[in-house]
């Protein structure tokens, strides 16, 4: 985690404590919290003070200039322009236009600087966010769904950004301009200023009303068009199932429902912009016809010059403008609050797997097989209470090649996982070369694992990348060296552009023997002194087995072994066999004594093995 990570979490936790310990009223203390949620990504913006500052400045800078174009305004209509000296025009003129000049620079200034800091502090949140999911136990992704992470890391830290680069400013600038106003109006007239301030409300508050409603139809909309997408997306994912079942024009039923229904709250939002605009633009100019009305008769009785009234005028319409900007401001603030606490709420999760404070400080070596010994391991799943591993005990010695078979559901895998620390057992200790493996660094833990799984990942990289996934630092020929070993190179090499062919996404144009081979090849980088097997041959024919059989003995040499086998062939060549059933270990034994004990594992050899 980074340390803009940290701070966050810091802050975070702070505020919870706080709110927490504050005795205020429900709604009181929802508020508090809505603030401390914005203010907890103020971290965020630290870094870049210098920035911050320029933007202010520049903010502060347009506003003035905003505010000072009414007056120049007055000046050249109460000059009247017969009887005045040209030099006097042209230092007018010349003043407007320097205002303008101002207004001008400081307005794309800040524009820069505030989206700038926007985009910025995005990319800051998205890197937090992402670094932080990454390196999560398994059991925070068994209760996430990976659609609605990544919405999150873009979605919500948008909707953040939007805060960061466009609202706050446009707030300060529009309470700014909003108090400038409105005390120039004063200064211009209190008689007209009361009566524009009357009639301001008449019209702000029933469009305020309205925009309110208009936001939420909108927020209904996006929600429809997200789910049509979400709908869509795990369809086209599973697109050789959906086509299996000739199921595409049920799909595309399902598919057109939704989007219709997205176009139906479209349609409502429209109708109810519409309806706002309407109000919006008639009550706007009710209320300022009425006030230049009444400043007519002002100019007329003489109470006021024309330029005043303009000058007022101009205030009146800036008063308005601001206000129209806050109340949109907002619902924007709106939004990123509710975005910014789904985040911390991510941001706060912290991983149930995590590495020792004072780890173990010299790791086994890397080129030495280690032994491994488990003592009375009982684990389940987080998620379900009944036992998957039960009273384990094993010892595996270095270098061992162990056989582990039983039913499926008998908890093979499980122990896999637990070896390599994805979940800590509820109860029993796991130790490499007599070091409970909690005290090791989990980067240490892992770096001397090398894992076959029964669900192999591929990425929509080039086969090349995807067998360097082992070990980045490998060089090519390292990654031939092993493909060849692993059978690999046999098929890669037959393909158009060899080991830069791009393998699909997810490897869909590999065979399932195919990937297996890959993250054999992809395991044996890593050169790891033990390796984890999961029927790694499971998916091969009877050639290619014989094949990558010959390559894994090879890659055993000098390791420790644990393969979960489903093939007597495998079995066989074992030093020892471990049968589970029900997530307990009820036989040990090589394969001939098995046999003749006639248990579960004789049994197995009859049903089970396809060549036995
Ligand atoms: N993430 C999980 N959350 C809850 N239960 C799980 C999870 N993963 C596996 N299980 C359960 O744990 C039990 C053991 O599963 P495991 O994957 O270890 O079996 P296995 O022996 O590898 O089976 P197979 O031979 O079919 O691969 C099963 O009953 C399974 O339903
Ligand atoms: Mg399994």
């Amino acid at each position: 985690m980074d340390g803009q990570a940290k701070r966050l979490r810091l802050t975070q936790e702070q505020s919870s404590r706080q709110i927490k310990s504050s005795p205020m009223n429900e709604k009181a203390t929802r508020n508090t919290q809505k603030l401390k949620s914005i203010a907890s990504f103020l971290p965020f913006l630290k870094p870049y003070k210098k920035q911050l500052l320029v933007a202010t400045i520049s903010l502060v800078l347009a506003a003035c200039a905003t505010l000072v174009v009414p007056l120049c305004f007055r000046k050249i209509i109460d000059l009247g322009f017969s009887d005045i000296s040209h030099e006097q025009i042209n230092l007018t003129f010349i003043n407007l236009f320097i205002a303008a000049f101002v207004l001008a620079f400081a307005s794309a200034l800040r524009y820069y600087m505030v989206s700038w800091l926007g985009e910025r502090v995005t990319s800051d949140i998205r890197k937090a966010v992402y670094s932080h999911i990454i390196v999560q136990s398994p059991e925070f992704f068994e209760t996430q769904q990976s659609g609605e992470l990544l919405s999150r890391i873009n979605n919500d830290t948008s909707i953040v950004q939007i805060l960061v680069g466009t609202s706050i400013s446009m707030a300060v600038r529009n309470v700014f301009l909003l108090l400038g106003g409105m005390t120039m109006m004063f200064i211009t007239s209190i008689k007209l200023s009361l009566l524009i301030l009357a009639t301001l409300l008449l019209t702000v508050i029933p469009i305020m009303i309205m925009g309110k409603k208009v936001r939420q139809l909108s927020r209904n909309s996006q929600d429809k068009i997200a789910l049509a997408s979400a709908i869509a997306g795990e369809k086209i994912n599973a697109i050789l199932t959906v086509q299996s079942f000739a199921n595409e024009q049920k799909e595309i039923k399902a598919f057109n429902t939704s989007i219709e229904a997205s176009f139906l709250a479209s349609k409502i939002r429209s109708a109810a912009r519409g309806k706002l605009t309407f109000v919006a633009i008639l009550l706007g100019f009710t209320s300022i016809i009425t006030v230049l009305w009444l400043g007519a008769y002002a100019v007329s009785n003489k109470e006021i010059s024309s330029g005043e009234l303009t000058q007022f005028f101009l205030y009146a319409v800036i008063v308005a403008g601001s206000i129209a900007a806050l109340s949109e401001v907002l619902g924007d603030v709106q939004r990123a609050i509710g975005a910014s606490d789904r985040l911390l709420e991510l941001l706060g999760i912290q991983s149930k797997v995590q590495s020792p404070k004072i780890p173990f400080s010299s790791p086994p070596e890397m080129n030495k097989a280690i032994s491994i010994k488990i003592q009375g391991l009982n684990f389940h799943y987080p998620s379900i209470s009944t036992n998957v591993l039960s009273d384990i005990f094993l010892n595996v010695q270095a270098g061992e090649k162990l056989a582990i078979v039983g039913p499926s559901g008998s908890g093979k895998t499980s122990l896999f996982k637990l070896i390599q620390r994805f979940y800590d057992p509820q109860s029993g200790i796991i130790s490499f070369d007599g070091v409970d493996i909690k005290r090791y660094q989990l980067d240490d833990l892992r770096k001397l694992i090398g894992v076959v799984p029964q669900d192999i990942s591929i990425f929509s990289e080039n086969a090349l990348e995807n067998i360097r996934y082992g070990d980045e630092n490998a060089s090519d020929d390292e990654v031939v060296t092993v493909s060849k070993i692993a059978f690999v190179d046999e098929f890669i090499s037959k393909l158009p552009d060899g080991y830069s062919t791009f393998l699909g996404d997810r490897g869909v144009r590999l065979s399932g023997g195919q990937k297996q081979r890959i993250a054999i090849a992809r395991a044996l980088l890593k050169n790891p002194p033990l390796l984890l097997l999961d029927e790694a041959t499971s998916s091969l024919d009877a050639e290619s087995e014989r094949l990558v059989q010959q390559a894994l003995e090879e890659a055993m040499k000098g390791r420790t072994t644990i393969v979960i086998a489903h093939r007597l062939a495998t079995v066989k060549k074992a030093d020892r066999i471990v049968v589970m059933e029900n997530g307990r270990i009820v036989e040990i034994g090589d394969h001939s004594s098995l046999v003749n004990n006639g248990g579960l594992y004789s049994h197995l050899a009859q049903l089970q093995f396809t060549d036995a």
